[in-house]
């Protein structure tokens, strides 16, 4: 695997591949790689012929007292693991190439309506940092076939959002959750955890799966599922952000007559604020 660090030379390698009429696969993340970014490679192998891993911990996507300092960079141990897996290039660009003219100089991207909801409300400007840097990313790398994980599920719909309102042509990927063996969600922010948090941290998972079984069992009072699993989280130690039925289609609050609904939660547990989903379709 190739390790490139500016957009030129990127551009370079990837040309002389898209003349060859290969079909060039992204995947974005921000690094501290674990299994479920392995999958997204795994996912993007099998709808391209050359994929390219991006890291980049974006700094327009954290707010102010966010982990932005703290987020864990580990470039050598991430590049071993990409090689493993078989990724063609690695795209690790300096918040220099990324933002030539600073933060506060760059043309931002912001998706209406849907990033003010949910993680959007407990984290201004967020889903802006975030529209903003895929939308540079598939400006620089002109992706086919772009795979995002679905634990990110409000960002999957701002992504899929931006690149259908700005016409860029690229296939959208949803990859299903990965989790452990005690089915919490992988993420680079369960390394804050200790091991009781870990232990607790799994509550999230089987809080969703049980409001899943009273949706299907025909509850439709939701204000008070969001109340008693809040509630159930807190028993565990969780602090509440937030705790949503909602509808699939734009993420507003569900309704009695709804049928494809989501069920996004957020909630911190000690040091690191995580999130999980689960989809309830009748
Ligand atoms: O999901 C992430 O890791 C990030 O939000 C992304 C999509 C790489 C943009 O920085």
């Amino acid at each position: 695997m190739k390790t490139l660090h500016s957009i030129q030379a990127l551009r370079d390698e990837l040309a002389v591949y898209r003349r060859a009429g290969k079909k060039i696969g992204l995947v974005p993340t921000m690094g501290n790689l674990h299994e479920g970014h392995l999958q997204l490679i795994d996912l993007a192998k099998q709808h391209a012929d050359i994929v390219v891993a991006t890291i980049f911990v974006n700094p327009l996507q954290f707010g102010a007292g966010e982990d932005l300092d703290k987020y864990p960079r580990t470039l050598a141990d991430d590049q071993d693991k990409l090689t493993r897996q078989g990724c063609d290039f690695l795209f690790a660009p300096t918040e220099d190439e990324m933002y030539p003219n600073g933060r506060s100089a760059q043309t931002q991207v912001s998706v209406p309506a849907i990033s003010d909801l949910h993680c959007g409300a407990s984290r201004p400007g967020h889903f802006t940092g975030v529209a903003t840097v895929v939308c540079k990313l598939f400006g620089i790398a002109q992706p086919d076939v772009a795979v995002f994980g679905e634990k990110d599920y409000q960002q999957l719909m701002v992504i899929r959002q931006m690149a259908a309102d700005l016409c860029i042509p690229v296939n959208i990927v949803g990859a299903p959750i990965a989790r452990n063996a005690d089915g919490l969600a992988l993420s680079s922010r369960n390394g804050y955890l200790s091991d009781d948090e870990k232990a607790r941290a799994i509550a999230l998972r089987a809080t969703l799966n049980q409001t899943a079984q009273a949706l299907k069992a025909g509850e439709k009072d939701f204000a008070r599922l969001q109340e008693t699993a809040q509630q159930q989280l807190e028993t565990q130690g969780f602090r509440r952000d937030y705790y949503m039925i909602c509808r699939q289609t734009d993420l507003q609050p569900a309704t009695a007559t709804d049928n494809k609904l989501v069920i996004l939660a957020a909630a911190h547990m000690g040091p690191a604020r995580l999130i999980d989903n689960l989809e309830v379709s009748f």
